[in-house]
């Protein structure tokens, strides 16, 4: 057995906790040329293993970029250029390709195509909701859904901030119009990660092995997007592309929780969104609309927005994952009983 194959056998067949995996894992990086192999095989198998352990790899060291900075100088913020840099570019290679229709050739006829895109994407029909529509979500399952939601919810604003380091100055003003809702319009109280506290504590509050991959994966894939950024077009795709669709599926979340008999302030981190996202990704494609000038602009946003969406319902697909197992547990529990 080589070196590698010793080492990543280790990873995945022994009872290690997350950070011994994870420092395992950065072993692994370092040795020379290993990062490269390693991606390609995380992104020919996505979801799987290796899969897996890069998006909590990434996501930790996104978390200590958000909370010490980059560090810029020292040998972590090098170490972490170069890994990040390289799973980028192995997971661009893995992208599916859809061409922007050839027909589309002024920018308000490829924003009326890329919305209907946008309205018809998986993220929008995922049979998570159903459960929603259906009450069909005991209390555990709604706690695990709102802990792998928080994750995300908290930081948007961040994207948004950081995006407007590169975003043009008379784009800025939606930017920051935004980050002031964001921040409950000027009461804090009512800044959205303080919306939904009440909600996720009433349910048992979150847990750190609540959150899955697929929920790192959207973080990662935001930051990669936002943060470092290749140029406006793949951010204004991404990010316009969630706020246009996220206040369908937030929707079927309040119906359910207002259903479920939760009062008015249990359930304000929803009212809001379902008022104000649409308004959002609309003030985002508008604001955008004088950059997005040619074909390969608007294809950049196209892949943009369909990056985003999918890593948008990679989430929901993990949480349907993460249900699925728990009721096997039980059932196999209750029939053992
Ligand atoms: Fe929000």
């Amino acid at each position: 057995m080589s070196n590698v194959s010793f080492l990543e056998h280790r990873l995945h067949h022994e009872a290690l906790t997350d950070a011994q995996k994870l420092s395992l894992l950065r072993v692994m990086i370092a040795n020379d040329g290993f990062a490269e192999g390693l991606a390609h095989k995380a992104f020919q198998n996505k979801g799987g293993a290796v899969w897996r352990d890069i998006q909590f790899l990434l996501f930790d060291i996104n978390l200590r970029m958000m909370r010490d900075g980059f560090g810029l100088g020292t040998a972590r913020a090098e170490r972490e250029w170069v890994l990040r840099n390289t799973i980028e570019r192995i997971e661009q290679q893995y992208l599916p390709r859809e061409q922007v229709p050839a027909h589309l050739n002024t920018p308000e006829e490829f924003l009326v195509w890329l919305k209907d895109r946008i309205y018809k994407h998986r993220v929008n029909h995922s049979p998570l909701f159903d459960y929603f529509d259906r009450d069909d979500l005991t209390d555990e399952e709604l706690r695990y859904f709102l802990a792998n939601y928080r994750v995300n919810m908290q930081r948007f604003h961040l994207h948004v901030a950081a995006f407007s380091l590169i975003v043009p100055f008379e784009m800025r003003e939606e930017l920051y119009h935004n980050l002031h809702d964001e921040f409950g319009q000027g009461d804090f109280t009512k800044a959205h990660p303080n919306l939904f506290e009440p909600l996720m504590n009433h349910f048992g509050g979150a847990r750190e092995d609540d959150v899955n991959a697929e929920t790192c994966h959207l973080l990662n894939t935001k930051i990669n997007l936002c943060w470092f950024a290749d140029g406006l077009m793949p951010g204004l795709g991404g990010m316009g592309g969630l706020e246009l669709s996220i206040p369908a599926q937030q929707k079927r979340v309040l119906a359910h929780l207002r259903r479920r008999g939760l009062g008015p302030e249990l359930v304000e981190f929803f009212v809001v969104h379902c008022e104000l996202d649409e308004d959002h990704g609309d003030g985002w494609f508008a604001a955008g609309l004088p950059y997005m000038k040619t074909r390969e602009d608007f294809q950049k946003v196209f892949d943009g927005a369909m990056r985003m969406l999918e890593a948008r319902a990679g989430v929901y697909d993990g949480i349907l994952a993460g249900i699925a197992q728990r009721r096997g547990i039980r059932a196999q529990a209750s029939s053992a009983a």
